[in-house]
Formats: C-alpha cells, sequence, structure tokens
C-alpha cells in the first residue's frame, strides 16, 4: 500500500498541507462549505472544516480507485464471502432492504427470509403491546429486560434512547431496560425495582454462549424461580425470549421454539441492531417506526451503492478520516453529539469502529506498515465542553472530531423554554468546530493575549446535520458510519467483520477461574498475576 504512486502522492500533498491551517483555506475560498457539504435525504455533512483541498480530494479518489474501492463495495452489497476468515459475507445490508426486493445467496432470496423473520417480531411486538403476552400470575407485561453485550446491546440501547420521542400510545407504553455488564451489579439494582409477574427478559446474544449475558439469565431466571414458585417451564415460556443465531443453545437454555427470534452468521454482532435483536427498539417505538428506521438505513445504503466518489457521504468521510489518519498524523477521534437523545453514540460508534478496523494485519496475513484505526471517544457535547475540550482547544494531540446535531426539535410544541435550549446547544455546537477550526483568529485582538489564553486551531471536524431526530434519519445515520467503516477497511486491506483479538481474553478468563476458586495454585502464572491472585485471596480471607 505505502508503496503505490497514490499513497506517494498523498504524502507528498500532505508535507504542504500540514503547515497549512484551516484559516488560510477559509481566506482562500470564503465558499468552502457550498463546496464540500454535500446532502443525502436527511443528512448534511459538511466537510469544509477539515483540512482538504481539490487536490487532497482527488488524490483520495487516486488511491480509493487502486485500492479498488467499487469492486469490494459491490462484494459487500452483493453477499460476496468477504469475511474470510469466518469464511462469510456481511450482509447487515440485507437487513433493511424493502419487501419484494431480492438478494441471492447460495440461489436463495435471503430478503424473504429477512421479511418472514420482521414478521414474526411483529407478532411478538403486537402480543405484548396488546396485553396479550402474560407473566405467570396472568398479568400482562409492561416491562422489558434486555440482556446481552457488545452488539447484543449496544444498538438496542442506543436507539431506544435516541427514538424516545418515537413514542407509543400511552396504553402500549413500556418499561425497557437493558443489563449488559458481568458482575451483576445492573442487574441487582435493577431487579430490586421490578415486578417478577410483569417482567420480560430478552436474552440477545447471537452465539448464546457469552458468559456475561448467560449469568445475567440465569440470576434472572433464579430471581423469577424465588419470586414466583412457578415451574421452569411456566417462566421460560411466558418471561423469556431469545434472539440468537444459535438456535440450539437457546433451546438448551430453556426458550421455548416459538419464542425464540433467529438471525443468520452473515449478520455481524456489531451490524445486528436492524436484525431481531432490535427488538427492544420496535417494543419500545412500535414496529412501524421501527421499518422507517430500516428504511432510512436502506436509502443510505443505495446512496453508497450509486453517488458518485465526490458526493457519497460515507465514502466522504471514510476517505478524510484516511486522510486525516494516515497523512496528517491524527490518531484519535471524537464523537460529539450536540443532543442528549444521542449519549449513546459515541460507545456505539467504538464498537462499530473499533472492533471493526482495530487490526494490523492485512487481507493478506501480513503486518500493515502504515496505522488503522484510531482511538475513538466521545460525549454529548455540551457536557464534554465541560470536561475533556481543554485537551482539545489547548492539548498537544490532533484530534478530528465529528458534531452531530439535529437542526430542529421542539419545533411541534409550544414550549418556548425548551425551544430555547435547543437555540442555545447550536449555538454552541457551531461555536466549538469553529474555534477549533480557527482558533482565536476569530478574535479582533487575539494576539494580545497570553499565550495560555491562546487557541490555535486548525484541529479538522466534520459536522452531520440532521434534518430531524427521526427513526429514518437515525437509520441513515448509522448505516453512514457502518459503510464509512467499510471503505477505511478497504483501504487499509483489512477485514473489518471478525475480531479475533477478544477471543484470547475469554480463554484466559476462564483458565483463571481455577486459581481464583482455589481449585490450583496458579504457580504457572507470570509474577504480575500471581502476585494479584494471592493479595486477592488474602483480602477473600480477611472479608471471610
Ligand atoms: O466478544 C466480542 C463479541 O463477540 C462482540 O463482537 C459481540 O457483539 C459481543 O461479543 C456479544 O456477542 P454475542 O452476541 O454472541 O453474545
Amino acid at each position: 500500500m505505502t508503496d503505490t504512486s497514490a499513497w506517494k502522492a498523498l504524502e507528498e500533498h500532505a508535507a504542504t498541507m500540514r503547515h497549512v491551517h484551516l484559516k488560510e483555506l477559509f481566506q482562500q475560498d470564503p465558499n468552502r462549505f457550498q463546496t464540500y457539504s454535500m446532502r443525502n435525504e436527511q443528512l448534511l455533512l459538511d466537510f469544509s472544516k477539515q483540512r482538504i483541498t481539490p487536490e487532497t480530494q482527488s488524490l483520495l479518489k487516486t488511491l480509493a480507485d487502486t485500492c479498488q474501492l467499487d469492486t469490494w463495495k459491490s462484494r459487500l452489497l452483493s453477499g460476496d464471502a468477504i469475511n474470510t476468515s469466518e469464511n462469510r459475507p456481511a450482509l447487515h445490508t440485507a437487513l433493511r432492504q424493502p419487501q419484494g426486493s431480492e438478494l441471492l445467496l447460495d440461489g436463495h432470496n435471503i430478503v424473504d427470509d429477512v421479511q418472514a423473520n420482521l414478521a414474526h417480531m411483529s407478532d411478538i411486538v403486537n402480543r405484548i403491546h396488546s396485553g396479550q403476552w402474560r407473566g405467570y400470575s396472568g398479568l400482562p407485561i409492561d416491562t422489558i429486560v434486555n440482556i446481552g453485550v457488545g452488539g447484543s446491546d449496544l444498538g438496542p440501547y442506543m436507539s431506544c434512547r435516541a427514538l424516545s420521542d418515537a413514542q407509543l400510545a400511552s396504553g402500549k407504553k413500556l418499561n425497557v431496560h437493558f443489563v449488559s455488564s458481568m458482575d451483576g451489579s445492573q442487574i441487582a439494582d435493577l431487579l430490586d425495582t421490578l415486578l417478577p409477574t410483569s417482567t420480560l427478559f430478552i436474552l440477545s446474544s447471537k452465539s448464546f454462549t457469552t458468559i456475561d449475558t448467560l449469568s445475567n439469565a440465569n440470576t434472572a431466571r433464579e430471581w423469577l424461580r424465588n419470586a414466583s414458585g412457578a415451574s421452569d417451564d411456566i417462566l421460560n415460556r411466558r418471561h423469556f425470549i431469545g434472539v440468537s443465531a444459535n438456535a440450539p443453545k437457546m433451546t438448551e437454555w430453556g426458550i421455548p421454539e416459538n419464542s425464540q427470534l433467529n438471525f443468520w452468521d452473515w449478520t455481524g454482532g456489531r451490524y445486528s441492531m436492524w436484525s431481531a435483536i432490535g427488538l427492544p427498539i420496535a417494543l419500545r417505538i412500535g414496529m412501524s417506526r421501527f421499518k422507517e428506521m430500516l428504511a432510512g438505513a436502506h436509502a443510505m445504503d443505495e446512496h453508497f451503492r450509486t453517488a458518485p466518489f465526490e458526493s457519497n457521504l460515507p465514502t466522504q468521510l471514510g476517505m478524510i478520516g484516511v486522510w486525516n489518519i494516515n497523512f496528517l498524523d491524527i490518531h484519535a477521534h471524537a464523537i460529539l453529539p450536540y443532543d442528549g437523545r444521542l449519549s449513546h453514540l459515541p460507545a456505539y460508534l467504538e464498537q462499530l469502529e473499533m472492533e471493526s478496523d482495530g487490526k494490523s494485519v492485512s487481507r493478506q496475513g501480513k503486518e500493515v506498515d502504515y496505522r488503522t484505526c484510531p482511538i475513538i471517544w466521545g460525549e454529548v457535547g455540551p457536557n464534554a465542553q465541560h470536561a475533556f475540550y481543554q485537551l482539545l482547544h489547548q492539548g498537544t494531540e490532533s484530534v478530528m472530531c465529528d458534531f452531530i446535531a439535529p437542526a430542529r426539535r421542539y419545533h411541534d410544541t409550544d414550549n418556548a423554554d425548551l425551544q430555547q435550549q435547543h437555540t442555545l446547544t447550536l449555538a454552541n455546537c457551531l461555536a466549538q468546530s469553529r474555534i477549533l477550526a480557527l482558533g482565536d483568529s476569530v478574535l479582533e485582538d487575539n494576539e494580545s493575549a497570553p499565550v495560555h489564553m491562546r487557541y490555535r486551531g486548525n484541529q479538522p471536524s466534520t459536522t452531520v446535520l440532521m434534518d430531524e431526530l427521526t427513526p429514518f434519519s437515525f437509520g441513515q445515520l448509522i448505516s453512514l458510519y457502518e459503510h464509512k467503516t467499510f471503505v477505511q477497511s478497504v483501504i487499509w486491506d483489512i477485514n473489518p467483520f471478525d475480531q479475533w483479538g477478544v477471543e484470547l481474553g475469554k480463554k484466559m478468563a476462564t483458565n483463571l477461574l481455577k486459581p481464583l476458586m482455589k481449585e490450583t495454585d496458579g504457580a504457572d502464572l507470570d509474577g504480575s498475576s500471581k502476585g494479584l491472585l494471592d493479595t486477592i485471596h488474602s483480602l477473600q480471607e480477611v472479608n471471610a
């Protein structure tokens, strides 16, 4: 990669661009917004505060062509087995293809399977919303607890919060909770507040072998056993739904077949919120609004498939990221939503991008000699302003930022106070990206300020402006980031759909259970682990 003429040309260009400040770029071309902003449906992306010129874009296009981005895109969308280490396709886009369309996998139209699955999901949602689904005592279900972790948690968790305004009629409203952490602290606190008679647990796990999820699920069932005195058969039928790609494991745990929602091994965990893993979202906002979210994601898929390089939102987002990371040496990326409903977006993108592109071995099995996924983190923007923006403005790290905000909010209410709060939030969003880009040159007497009060600027950012936050625009937004992640994986020549880096930790934890439980002495451990183990044992003895 680094030997290609496309890469070398970008390196040469970067040698100049590294010394160019964003304020100069805006002086040279005050119409940068017109040049570098682009829209698709309900999203507008403004790249004008990125350190790019027309030359940068043309060189990035050559790099994308060199890496055969268009071919890879077609391979992804047509269901080629591009997840080579697991020998399967990555077909999350099929999950949002409309009814009646076609995507053949081994000669079989998987869109029909997806639609059948949605129908099963819809039936379950209806039975719960209508009060037909009853707990062991005959009371209807009014509380849902999703038990899952990683991709079986973060997507539905984020979406339920993001779409909290897409409420159902009051009779159908459900309390929806999420439990993910293996240490039991979430479930223990939550169970104290719930009624066993009307609580339903969704066990979400693609593999149905994740110990975090299974241990929380067992704790939940034990709680129901103790509270109800009912048989496991009744509890499993009335209080548990399983969502997994591993039906035999769901059955083994005790989930009856008609309470099992399946999905497929071609849906990666972190790409699964569009499948039955999204059941909590559908329960929260209703099936038709869930489908609006799928439609938004599909619109972005189509845009990704058809729009030319220059105006293709995910492609531009991905390629400009490559420019920042590999050529401007920026290795930190902050996700900054200016809307509290998107508070879980940073955590979601941390998994999506870092689990997908946090790799250092190419598709050919060679160590790469260039950077891949940067450190991604984030927080609701206005809160982060009072926490880590100091570093963004005056620290030593170059950081690229994504500002994400809806233009309209509360416009359909007559609450002037909330409308004012939204305006204030937008003012902060625009102010921060402006200062990050231009520094204190936005002030007239900036140069007279003492050095510790100066703002150097030149931190690049993209602003993602949503018309408003709806299921449709939200679907577009998440699909945008999925495809951006894919684009970068193509340039970096890595497989974004596996996650072998998480496996050894699981194995090692199982191995460490034995010495922790004093079944072995742990003599074979390294000095640090042995020291910690002994200290834990002695502290546990004191407490006993
Ligand atoms: O350990 C990482 C991981 O496999 C993620 O990729 C996945 O989203 C998460 O664990 C949960 O896995 P599962 O859905 O199989 O429980």
